[in-house]
């Protein structure tokens, strides 16, 4: 068999980090142990009923068995603008300010491709969300890691970075409430971030894939409340994780009309729009989908708090949850993050994500996902306790 050589952007793709601890989670569930999967960020609980009957009913329409329009329905980018509207007071105009997408995943590569040339700078969170990385690199740019500490509440800290940095930069990557620290952004955080993006002409882009998912009374804050944000970058949004449609692909960016252009003009290229059917049902969604949000966003709380309160019991302290469905926990001493993730996987069959693969500020902490049952949870941690580690 022939062997073709990829090229180079291909090559330069970073290596899928967490890629082994899938296999390891797999080999011990074949083996036919009881594994608590709590590594993943795929969401656990089915697609509201109303929102898949809409796909079925819209799937028999002929309408929706043709090419859709190359940039998506009108209805749905309609949607889109009253769903930002109605849920954070932005106004958006549909036409030229609303981009849908295949996922937020895909959009947050083709961002990089849109904007950047060979050995730009992109200013990048560190930890954070690996896809950022794969537009980079592809784009032959170069990152400028902000590191996200504890001490700053898991928020970049500007005055900490040169001048010479902030004035090469040409984008920026944020993501509230974030994976995988699970801190949140304040309104001033983001009054911040424009004052610095107009100062050194940077074009940010807010990954709000967790904007649903909130511990607090208050929705987490959306980057496009604040004043100029518009003018200086986008948001993307995805329908994965408010209406627990991962695997259906819709997702948009909002914002900034020359980036959304941007985007569109990218696509036109690699594909025709979402099938229609599923742009039809992501607008039921859009319009009618804030009471299951609410109840999706009380089961997380309870998961969270059942979390907590046992990792507590068991003197696991100092865990962050304050957006997202992911806790954010320090490793015991004498570990590192994989040290410690290894010992949970083969001691007491619980997967959790190590920081470290999300960048090297994640060093010293893992990654819990809320996406198993309150009894999992607890079991998880009563498997951890008898490691004696705290
Ligand atoms: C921070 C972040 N951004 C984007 C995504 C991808 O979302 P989508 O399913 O829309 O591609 C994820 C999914 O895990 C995520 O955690």
């Amino acid at each position: 068999m022939m062997e073709f050589e990829y090229s180079q952007a291909l090559k330069r793709l970073p290596e899928q980090f967490f890629a082994k601890l899938v296999k390891k989670t797999q080999a011990l569930m074949e083996a036919g142990h009881d594994v608590i999967n709590l590594g993943q960020g795929n969401p656990d609980q089915p697609t509201p009923a109303f929102i898949v009957e809409e796909l079925q009913e819209a799937s028999n329409n002929p309408k929706f068995h043709k090419y859709p329009p190359f940039q998506g329905f009108p209805f749905l980018k309609e949607s889109i603008a009253n769903f930002y509207q109605s849920q954070y007071q932005v106004d958006l105009d549909p036409n030229s300010e609303v981009a849908i997408l295949f996922g937020a995943k895909t959009g947050l590569v083709e961002i990089s491709q849109c904007l950047l040339n060979e050995n730009d700078k992109v200013l990048l969170p560190d930890p954070g969300y690996p896809d950022y990385m794969s537009g980079i690199a592809l784009a032959n740019a170069s990152p400028i890691h902000m590191p996200l500490l504890e001490e700053n509440l898991f928020l970049p800290d500007y005055d900490n970075l040169s001048h010479e940095d902030l004035n090469d930069a040409k984008l920026m990557f944020l993501n509230y409430p974030n994976n995988p620290t699970a801190a949140t952004a304040t309104k001033a955080f983001f009054d911040e971030t424009v004052q610095v993006a107009n100062e050194h002409h940077i074009c940010v882009v807010h990954d709000f894939a967790y904007g649903a998912i909130g511990n607090s009374d208050e929705p987490p804050q959306s980057f496009l409340q604040s004043k100029g944000a518009k003018e200086i970058g986008i948001e993307v949004y995805t329908l994965s994780k408010t209406f627990n449609m991962a695997g259906w692909r819709v997702a948009f960016a909002v914002g900034n009309p020359s980036i959304i252009k941007a985007l569109e003009l990218i696509q036109d290229h690699y594909y025709v729009s979402i099938f229609g059917a599923i742009q039809k049902a992501a607008k039921k969604a859009l319009d009618d989908g804030q009471e299951s949000v609410e109840q999706l966003n009380q089961l997380y709380q309870k998961r969270r708090e059942t979390f907590l309160q046992q990792s507590e019991k068991i003197g696991w302290h100092g865990g962050t949850a304050s957006g997202s469905f992911f806790v954010w926990m320090p490793t015991p001493e004498g570990y590192t993050s994989e040290e410690f993730a290894n010992l949970l996987l083969e001691k007491a069959h619980v997967v959790v994500a190590p920081g470290n693969g999300f960048g090297k500020a994640g060093e010293g902490f893992v990654r819990i996902g809320l996406l198993d049952s309150e009894e999992r949870l607890q079991e998880a941690c009563v498997r951890i306790e008898k490691l004696s580690l705290f």
